[in-house]
């Protein structure tokens, strides 16, 4: 017979092998057996022979979960959560990143013992919950524009209007659907940035060409608040995906012009350290609170929700940079005092990594006065 050839220590060995965590259990709960998978995705209960199965999952689903798989004999499944460390301690150390959710598929398997496999679930819970969130803020994102697109279209349709009021309702119209074009392409762009398979497409090029490329697309508005942008080049050899990274600085240099006010400075430079490429832009704007920097780059966040919409802002800039600098192997940080203004550095392996960590001679490309 097929169990006879197999053997006993083949059994334990198949069973060590799983890559899922399988419990066995008595009627009193006591665990009896358990993998090795197990035992790693419960750490703090281990060893896990002979604790009782709702001292490691404590929860009330898991004490109906067993109930129910005894009395139906089925297979009864359920999601348990837990916190990394001791039951006992789970009030203490329950915080943010330590909760654990585990799927666990119970099922009696005779009168005498109840088989447990156990799945830690806890990353796909996460993503699913990024998945909701992300679709809750893009419809809420889009839902406002709408609204108002929708509001005086049909005004327009229905009302007899002067010639500048149907011009000025017009125009609102097309303000708010703009803005949908901005959240539509800059989401597209972050979703091409997103696909893990993504490797970007390396040219040679320097400092100097970044940021005579981003005065192009930057310039216009420097110049309509009256901020001065100085730009500061060292001639620094770097491989990059050009467009991307250009992206990038521009997106931080409509920043410090947005969030400064009028007849201010903004310095953009470059560095070269320890084989990196540093690009820093300097402003002398509003500033940044410390609890809002460790969320800025997130999709959506903006500090101040009204003041962005109001300047066209989507809330995506940022989070457009982080995914530019990850592509590249790189980083981007912020340093701010608030009411003084702000610097954030953007990083990213240059192709002259033999360069010395010091700051050269400063060359400068060009400047608004
Ligand atoms: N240089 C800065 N100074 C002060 N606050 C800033 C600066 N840069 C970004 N912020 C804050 O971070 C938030 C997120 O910036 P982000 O660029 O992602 O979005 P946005 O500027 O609102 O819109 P957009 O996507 O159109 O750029 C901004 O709303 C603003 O509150
Ligand atoms: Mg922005």
């Amino acid at each position: 017979m097929l169990k006879n050839d197999i053997g006993k220590s083949r059994y334990m060995a198949i069973f060590q092998a799983l890559e899922e965590g399988i419990i066995l259990i008595n009627r009193k709960n006591r665990i009896v057996l358990a993998n090795d998978c197990a035992s790693k995705m419960v750490p703090w209960a281990v060893p896990l022979d002979g604790r009782d199965i709702t001292e490691v999952f404590s929860s009330s689903t898991l004490e109906r979960g067993l109930q129910k798989a005894v009395e139906n004999s089925s297979r009864t499944a359920i999601k348990v959560t837990c916190w990394k460390g001791r039951t006992g301690d789970k009030a203490i150390v329950k915080g943010k990143g330590r909760e654990k959710m585990y799927s666990l598929s119970i099922t009696a398997i005779d009168e005498k013992y109840t088989l447990i496999s156990v799945k830690d679930i806890t990353e796909i819970e996460r993503l699913s919950h990024v998945r909701q969130d992300f679709v809750s803020n893009v419809s809420h994102e889009l839902k406002t524009p709408l609204t108002a697109i929708t509001g005086f279209a049909e005004t327009l349709a229905e009302s007899d209007l002067s010639p500048e009021e149907t011009k000025r309702f017009a125009s609102i119209i097309l303000k708010n659907s703009n803005h949908m074009q901005r959240i539509v392409s800059d989401l597209l762009l972050l979703t091409s940035l997103d696909r893990t398979e993504l490797e970007p497409v390396m040219s040679e090029t320097t400092d100097n060409a970044i940021f005579n490329e981003v005065r192009t697309y930057t310039d216009y508005k420097a110049q309509e608040k009256e901020i001065s942008v100085r730009y500061i080049a060292q001639s620094i050899q770097v491989r990059c995906q050009e467009s991307l990274i250009v992206q990038a600085v521009m997106n931080l240099v409509l920043n410090a012009i947005t969030y400064s006010p009028s007849g201010t400075e903004v310095t953009v430079r470059s560095k070269m350290r320890a084989g990196l490429m540093d690009i820093m832009v300097e402003d002398h704007g509003v500033g940044i609170e410390k609890q809002d920097i460790a969320r800025i780059f997130e999709r959506f966040y903006r500090v101040d929700k009204g003041r962005s919409r109001e300047s066209g802002g989507t809330g995506l800039g940022l989070s457009i940079v982080r995914h530019i600098a990850i592509l590249h192997g790189g980083t981007i940080k912020a340093e701010s005092e608030p009411g003084k203004g702000s610097v954030f550095i953007l990083s990213i392996p240059s192709a002259d990594p033999g360069e010395a960590d010091h700051w050269r001679e400063g060359c400068e490309v060009s400047g608004f006065e």
